[in-house]
């Protein structure tokens, strides 16, 4: 695959963030927010060299910061900045390699660029020469005098709010530079604009937000937090098997099914509705059914093991987690279970307080063979995901 470059403009000095250092070594979400954002590229396959540019009398204090967050990527390169953003640009785009020909521009400044938005842009740019990050502008657009009187209403149709990442081919936006490169531009898509080269519009996003204002910094030390968080999900696997017995009620996850006989058991043998009990145990790493409800125990006997499953998924609840889905085969040879399969979904989802699309129930038979085949008795299996909130 073909490499690009990317060019990281951190070489501002944030007035309007106004704190007393760039804003872009301002801490955020554990890290400076320069950090954040070279590790959104860092991940992408599509990057062969990072160029970071920052303020001149900053270089040593950056590449201390790079070592102390672990950024030792050889592809990392720093370099000083200059006057204006589009100076700072000019400055990294000196240090592109010969042999890499597209090259992307990203704010230092914002840190929660995502993956996607980075390759997708290096395509459209790799594509159609050069591609910009943006998004449709949703609010109605006004136009205001000095006084703040309304002097027009803009058609916001076609607006688009410009966003970084901007990637282009090389050679193109050195020919923009070449043309227009004295002139004032607050972003590369401007140059190439006025250098009559089209420019790709890729859509962006809501949050790739740049850091700007001081009350952008409770924004995104939110979306931060939550675009770092891996979710943390666990598996559990439950087995219950029961034997026949005459004169009971048979009793599958919760609905009553005729059959001659039913199952025997302190509670109610319902052996669909156990094994879910103790995957979801399991998943939570708590043991068992038998642990929670002792069959030596008065309180079970005969007890309905829905009222038991209630009581599982209220742990699940305190313990913070959420039933993702459940799989649970019952194995049983005789009664024919097909019709009643979704009223036990039924059952247990409400039992369970989820939605019905997140239980699955199948039965089958094992073509007689075995002790489930000679209808001694019926087994069940389940497992499950949990996913911590
Ligand atoms: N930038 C740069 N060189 C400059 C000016 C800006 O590399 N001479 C960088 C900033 O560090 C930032 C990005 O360009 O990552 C976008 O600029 P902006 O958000 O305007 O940052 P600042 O110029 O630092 O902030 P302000 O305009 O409030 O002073
Ligand atoms: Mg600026």
């Amino acid at each position: 695959m073909k490499k690009a470059a990317a060019i990281i403009p951190a070489a501002g000095s944030g007035t309007r963030m106004k704190l007393n250092h760039p804003k872009q070594y301002h801490p955020l979400a554990g890290a400076p927010i320069i950090i954040h954002t070279i590790e959104a590229f860092l991940a992408s396959q599509v990057i062969g060299q990072l160029i970071v540019v920052v303020p001149a009398d900053k270089l040593d204090e950056t590449r201390k910061l790079f070592n102390a967050h672990g950024l030792d990527d050889p592809r990392i390169e720093i370099t000083a900045g200059g006057l204006r953003r589009q100076d700072s640009v000019f400055n990294g785009l000196q240090l592109i390699h010969p042999e890499i020909d597209t090259v992307l521009v990203h704010d230092g400044a914002r840190p929660l660029v995502s993956l996607r938005l980075i390759e997708e842009c290096y395509s459209a740019a790799v594509e159609y020469g050069a591609a910009i990050a943006a998004i449709p502008v949703k609010d109605t657009l006004k136009k205001g005098s000095d006084d703040a009187l309304i002097t027009e209403t803009i058609d916001r149709s076609q607006v688009w709010q410009a966003q970084t990442p901007q990637a282009a081919k090389v050679n193109l936006l050195r020919e923009a530079y070449r043309k227009n490169g004295d002139a004032d531009f607050t972003d590369e898509a401007g140059l190439l604009e006025q250098a009559g080269i089209p420019v790709k519009l890729v859509e962006g996003s809501e949050t790739n937000l740049k850091i700007t204002r001081p009350e952008d910094l409770a924004i995104a030390e939110k979306l931060l937090l939550k675009k770092d968080m891996k979710p943390d999900f666990r598996i559990g696997h439950g087995y219950d098997a029961h034997r026949f017995a005459p004169e009971r009620e048979l009793v599958l996850g919760g609905v009553t099914i005729p059959h001659p006989q039913g199952l025997a058991g302190h509670s109610d043998a319902d052996v669909l509705t156990h094994a879910i009990c103790d995957a979801l145990l399991g998943a939570l790493g708590k043991g068992d059914i038998g642990k929670h409800f002792p069959d030596t125990s008065d309180t079970y006997k005969n007890i309905y093991s829905i009222s038991l499953l209630e009581k599982v998924a209220e742990l699940l609840k305190t313990s913070n987690f959420i039933l993702s889905n459940l799989d649970a085969t019952i194995i049983c040879q005789r009664p024919k279970l097909a019709g009643h399969i979704e009223q036990m979904r039924k059952t247990i989802a409400e039992a369970c307080k989820t939605d019905i699309e997140n239980i699955n129930i199948k039965a089958t038979t094992t073509e007689k063979m075995g002790f489930t085949g000679r209808e001694e008795g019926i087994s069940s299996h389940a497992v499950v995901l949990i996913q911590k909130l």
